[in-house]
C-alpha cells in the first residue's frame, strides 16, 4: 500500500538549538527540509543558504515548494547586536522580509519565531499578545521590525514570541552555569529580571500543535497572528541557576546580584513573563512548568557534559 504523502516544511536555522529539535519533532508527520548558514550537509534535505540572499533562497523555494516555513534563523547574540547593528538588521529584518516575501510568492504558510525582548518589562502582569511592544535593545528592535514585515506581507502567518531558550543542541544558560560552577565554584547571577525559561523541545512540540490547530483544521482566519509560548511558571535568572545546581547536585556558591552589577552591552527587560492563554485555547494544550522541563533537559543531557560524575 502506498504511504500517505507528507506535506513539505522548510526550517530556517535548522542547525541551531531550536532548529534541531524542530527537525526531530516535525519529522514524524512532515517531510522536513532545512537551511542554515553553516549546515551539516551530510543530513538529507539540509541546504546551505544565507537568508540575506533572496536569489539563493528563491532557488530553494522553487525546488522545494514548501507547504509551510518555520523561520528560526536569526542573529541571536543579544549583546553583540548592539555593536553589530548592521549585520543584526540584515539577518533579522531583511532576512525575515526575504522569507516572508517568498512565502507570499510561493503560497507557503509561515511560523516566525520572535522574542519576549520586544517588551520593555514595565508591566506587572503577564504580557498579552496585544500589549504594545517597546524593545529596550537592538536585538528586540530588529525582531519587532521583522514581526511587522511578516504581518505586512502575509495573511497566513503565526508569530510565536518565546523566551529564555535552553536546549541540548546549543550554547545556553544551563550549560554556562554548570561550566562556571565547575570551573570556579563561585557564581553571581542576576535576580531582578523575571521571565519564563523554555526548553526547545517543549517549544518544538508547541509549534507542532499550533501547526495542526491553526493551519490544518477548520479554524478561522482570526486564529492567525501572534502567540506567546513558553514553559509555564516564572523565575529570575538567579532562581533558574539555583534550580540547575539543585537538580544537578553541583556544589557552588551562588549569589544574587542586580542587573547593574553585571556590565552587559544590551539592556534587558526586568519582567518579560508572557500570558499563554491564546495558545492554550487554540491548541487545548499547556506546556509544563519550566522546572519540569529543566528536569527533562537534564535527563537528556545525562550522558553528556551536564551531570557530575557519580
Ligand atoms: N535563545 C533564546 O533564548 C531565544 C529567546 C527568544 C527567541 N529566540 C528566537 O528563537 C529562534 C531560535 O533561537 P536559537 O537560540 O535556537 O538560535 P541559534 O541556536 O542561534 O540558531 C539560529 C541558527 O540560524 C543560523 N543563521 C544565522 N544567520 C543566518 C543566515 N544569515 N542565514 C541562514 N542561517 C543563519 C545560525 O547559524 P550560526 O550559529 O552559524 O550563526 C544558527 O544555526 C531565533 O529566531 C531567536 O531569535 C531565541
Amino acid at each position: 500500500m502506498m504511504g500517505k504523502i507528507k506535506k513539505k516544511i522548510l526550517i530556517t536555522g535548522i542547525q541551531g538549538m531550536l532548529g534541531q529539535d524542530l527537525s526531530q519533532v516535525f519529522d514524524s508527520d512532515y517531510e522536513v527540509y532545512g537551511i542554515d548558514i553553516n549546515p551539516d550537509t551530510d543530513k538529507p534535505r539540509v541546504f546551505l543558504a544565507d537568508i540575506t540572499q533572496r536569489k539563493d533562497l528563491e532557488a530553494l523555494f522553487l525546488q522545494i515548494k514548501p507547504w509551510m516555513v518555520i523561520h528560526g534563523a536569526a542573529f541571536t547574540n543579544v549583546d553583540l547586536a548592539e555593536s553589530e547593528q548592521e549585520q543584526a538588521k540584515a539577518v533579522n529584518v531583511l532576512g525575515t522580509e526575504n522569507i516572508a516575501f517568498l512565502c507570499q510568492q510561493y503560497n507557503a504558510k509561515l511560523i516566525f519565531i520572535s522574542t519576549d525582548y520586544v517588551f520593555d518589562g514595565n508591566k506587572k502582569t503577564a504580557y498579552i499578545e496585544t500589549d504594545k511592544p517597546y524593545p529596550l535593545n537592538y536585538y528586540g528592535c530588529s525582531k519587532l521590525a521583522a514581526e511587522q514585515r511578516v504581518a505586512a506581507c502575509l495573511t497566513e502567518y503565526i508569530i510565536v514570541r518565546t523566551s529564555w531558550l535552553f536546549g541540548t543542541k546549543g550554547k545556553n544558560f544551563v550549560k554556562a552555569i554548570v561550566n562556571k560552577a565547575r570551573a570556579d565554584g563561585d557564581l553571581k547571577v542576576v535576580n531582578d529580571q523575571i521571565g519564563s525559561p523554555t526548553y526547545t523541545l517543549s517549544l518544538a512540540q508547541a509549534l507542532f500543535w499550533l501547526t495542526k490547530s491553526v493551519f490544518q483544521s477548520e479554524s478561522e482566519q482570526s486564529s492567525y497572528g501572534i502567540y506567546h509560548v513558553s514553559n509555564s511558571g516564572q523565575c529570575s535568572w538567579f532562581e533558574f541557576a539555583q534550580a540547575i545546581l539543585e537538580l544537578t547536585g553541583i556544589k557552588a556558591k551562588l549569589e544574587p546580584v542586580d542587573s547593574d552589577y553585571i556590565a552587559r552591552a544590551a539592556k534587558r527587560p526586568k519582567f518579560s513573563v508572557m500570558d499563554k492563554s491564546r495558545f492554550e485555547k487554540i491548541t487545548g494544550k499547556k506546556l509544563c512548568l519550566w522546572k519540569q522541563a529543566l528536569e527533562q533537559y537534564l535527563s537528556q543531557e545525562k550522558n553528556q557534559v551536564v551531570l557530575p560524575e557519580e
